[in-house]
Order: C-alpha cells, then structure tokens, then sequence
C-alpha cells in the first residue's frame, strides 16, 4: 500500500510544523503484477487525509520519474503525451461536494517490465482558507519477486503468458484485417473516384453501307465513329452501361423501301422498349428519317439497343437502313 505516503508524511512533518503537511494517497490495484500475465493494473490517486482541510480541488496529476502520465481536472482527463491509447488510459472524478470520492485513475493494460518504477501522486487543492496548496505521494510499483517462486509456478506463468499472448494476437490480428479491408475500400473509392473523373463515356455509331433489315433485328451499327470508355460493341450493336445515372442517347433513322410500309424502330433498355420511331408511307423508296432523343436513368450494366419492330408491307419488298451518316445511334453519359 501507500507506504511511501507514510514515509513522506512522516519526513515532512518533521522538518515542518505538525498538522500542516498532508499528503494524498496512491495505491495500485494490484500492488504487483506479472509481465504478460496480469492482465492490467490500475493506479488510483485520491486526496488521501487532506480530505479535512480541502476546499476545493484544481488538479490532479500522475507522473513517473518526471514524465507526466495523465492530470486530472474537475472538466476533463487528459493522457501524457505520446502514451499509447491502446495500452494506458485515464480516468477521473472530481465532484465538489463528495471530495471523499474524487480521484484520477490510470490504467495499465498488460504492464510490462518498462511500468516498474516509482509512481507519484500530486494534487492542487484550496484549503478551508481558499489558500493554494499541494499534496503529494509515491508509490513503487514492482513486479513480483520471480526468486523462490516454485518450478511448477514458473511453467503455469509462462503457459499464462503464452496464452495471453495468443489472444492479444489474435485481436491484432482482428484490427489488422479490418485496417486492410478499410484500405481496399479506400483504395477501390479513390479508384471508382479517379476513373469517374478522367474517364468520359459516349459513342457515336452509323452505319458503312446500307443494311437490310427484318423484325427483331438488332441493329448492328457498324461504323464507330466514337467510343469512348468501350461501352458499345460493335459486334453486337448493344451499349453496355458501364455506370449508373444519366444517360442521353439520340436515334435517327433513314428508311427505305419500295413499297407502301407501317414500322417501327425501338430502343430498348434491357429489352424494354424505352422510344420508338415511326415511319409510315404509301412509298419511300426515296427515304423517310426519323429521329428521336431523350434523358434516361440507367443503372450500370443495362444494355441499350436498337430493335426492329413491326413491319407491314404490301409485297415482300425489303426494308433497308441507309448508311452514310443518314442513320446513327449515339449516346453519353450526363452524370
Ligand atoms: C482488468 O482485468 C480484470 C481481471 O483480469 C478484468 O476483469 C477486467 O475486465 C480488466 N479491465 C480492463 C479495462 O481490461
Ligand atoms: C470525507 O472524509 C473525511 C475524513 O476521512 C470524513 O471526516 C468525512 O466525513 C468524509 N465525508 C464524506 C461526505 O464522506
Ligand atoms: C505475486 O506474489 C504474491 C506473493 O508471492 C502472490 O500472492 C500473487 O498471487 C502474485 N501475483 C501474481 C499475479 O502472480
Ligand atoms: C468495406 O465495404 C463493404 C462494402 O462496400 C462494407 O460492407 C464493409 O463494411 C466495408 N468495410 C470496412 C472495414 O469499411
Ligand atoms: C476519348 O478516347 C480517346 C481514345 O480512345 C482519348 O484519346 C480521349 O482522351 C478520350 N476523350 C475523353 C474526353 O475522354
Ligand atoms: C461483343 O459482343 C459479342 C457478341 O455478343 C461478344 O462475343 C463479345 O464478347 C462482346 N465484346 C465485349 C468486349 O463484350
Ligand atoms: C439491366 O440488367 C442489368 C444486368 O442484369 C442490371 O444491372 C440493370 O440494373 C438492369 N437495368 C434495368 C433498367 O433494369
């Protein structure tokens, strides 16, 4: 316990005036620890026998060998500096009317060899005058005594250790795999981030020739005139959203047929027809353009294309889509 307290008191009074020295009180729960084995230790500095003469309490503080450890005021605790968070942490209570039950607490996760030493308590207090004094107290902190200590003793300890060891690895381990999934979403964030911001998204399709064309077709346009961020395949004529949100996306049309003709051409989100063009004539074998263009909400992956709808004929006159830029699909992303 607080021996050093004793001491101290004991001392002072000496040199001083009796009754006009007091000191505060520091103990240490438990009094000796294990390195690897206890599990933590708590070091609880109290106002001790001022407790009659105080008025009022500013500050406490904790320290070791000169090297503040935490102090305590009536608003807020605050942890020395450089001390790691995941090994000490402090606590305090200051209340003004139960002065009995104030006190500054640091705790000591798992002490090591390093936390030996010797411990000091100092407060700052108003006396029942409103004078400004300051009470102090020591204490050493040890582990205990391996000396003498059995074999049997000695292998339970370090089977002790080992397996407090292995779950605090274990718990490292546990943060260090959060960390590193933080840092892959992080990564991917900035990623998704960096390729939205240099990367544009828009085509622009016709066709090279003329291309004759049947119900249910999708039109293939042939001639990529711009294609940037990939998105439409030529092959299959599909734009492929590579993200979601707006999309703008124009469709013109130039037909032709050798007879009287109703049809339609379609374009569809996901097989949803989203426009359709309409042309209708007793003869358009000199051609007949129809365009179309709107704004739509795509989610990414959607795939939007152009679809031949009904067709009614006379005869069996075919229908053709005319090239040379008459006819072309086209589209970007708006954001
Ligand atoms: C301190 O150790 C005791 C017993 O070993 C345990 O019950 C308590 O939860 C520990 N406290 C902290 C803050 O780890
Ligand atoms: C505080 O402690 C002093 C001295 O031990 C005692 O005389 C007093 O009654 C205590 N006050 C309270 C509120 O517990
Ligand atoms: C420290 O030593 C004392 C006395 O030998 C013993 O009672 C206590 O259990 C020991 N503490 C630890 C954590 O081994
Ligand atoms: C990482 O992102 C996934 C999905 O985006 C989420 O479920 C997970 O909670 C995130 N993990 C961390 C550690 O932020
Ligand atoms: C479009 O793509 C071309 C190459 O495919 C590239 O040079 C150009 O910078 C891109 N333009 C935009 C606005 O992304
Ligand atoms: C383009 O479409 C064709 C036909 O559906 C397909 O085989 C090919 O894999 C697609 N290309 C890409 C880059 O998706
Ligand atoms: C279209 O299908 C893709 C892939 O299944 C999906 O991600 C997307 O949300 C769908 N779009 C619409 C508008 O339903």
């Amino acid at each position: 316990m607080a021996y050093r307290c004793v001491l101290l008191v004991i001392l002072l009074a000496a040199a001083t005036q009796m009754n006009s020295v007091h000191t505060t009180i520091l103990t240490a729960s438990p009094e000796t620890y294990v390195s690897g084995v206890t599990a933590n230790l708590t070091l609880k500095c109290s106002p001790g026998e001022t407790i009659g003469v105080v008025s009022n309490i500013a500050v406490f503080q904790l320290s070791k060998s000169g090297k503040l450890l935490a102090t305590g005021k009536p608003t807020e605790v605050i942890l020395g500096d450089g001390l790691r968070t995941n090994k000490y942490s402090a606590a305090q209570q200051i209340d003004p009317n139960n002065l009995n039950n104030s006190f500054l607490l640091f705790t000591i996760l798992f002490p090591e060899e390093e936390d030996e030493g010797t411990y000091k308590c100092d407060m700052n207090y108003e006396d029942k005058q409103h004078f400004l004094k300051h009470a102090e107290c020591e204490f050493n902190l040890a582990q205990n005594a391996s000396d003498g200590i059995s074999v049997q003793k000695r292998v339970d300890q370090t089977l002790q250790q080992v397996e407090n060891l292995m779950t605090r690895i274990n718990k490292l381990e546990t943060q260090v795999f959060t960390l590193v999934t933080e840092n892959n979403n992080q990564s991917q964030t900035i990623n998704e981030l960096s390729s939205k911001a240099s990367s544009h998204v828009g085509f622009f399709v016709t066709l090279s020739d003329k291309l004759t064309i049947h119900e249910k077709d999708v039109v293939q346009f042939d001639s990529v005139k711009l294609n940037n961020g990939s998105a439409y395949n030529d092959t299959s004529g599909v734009f492929v959203a590579p993200r979601s949100g707006f999309h703008v996306l124009n469709l013109v049309c130039e037909i032709h047929c050798d007879a009287s003709i109703r049809m339609e051409m379609m374009l569809q989100v996901n097989g949803t027809t989203i426009i359709k063009l309409f042309v209708s004539g007793a003869d358009v074998a000199r051609g007949s353009q129809q365009s179309g263009s709107l704004v739509y909400d795509i989610p990414k992956g959607s795939e939007v294309k152009v679809v031949v709808g009904q067709i009614q004929t006379d005869s069996d006159a075919t229908v053709q889509l005319i090239g040379d830029s008459l006819s072309y699909f086209s589209g970007y992303f708006l954001g």
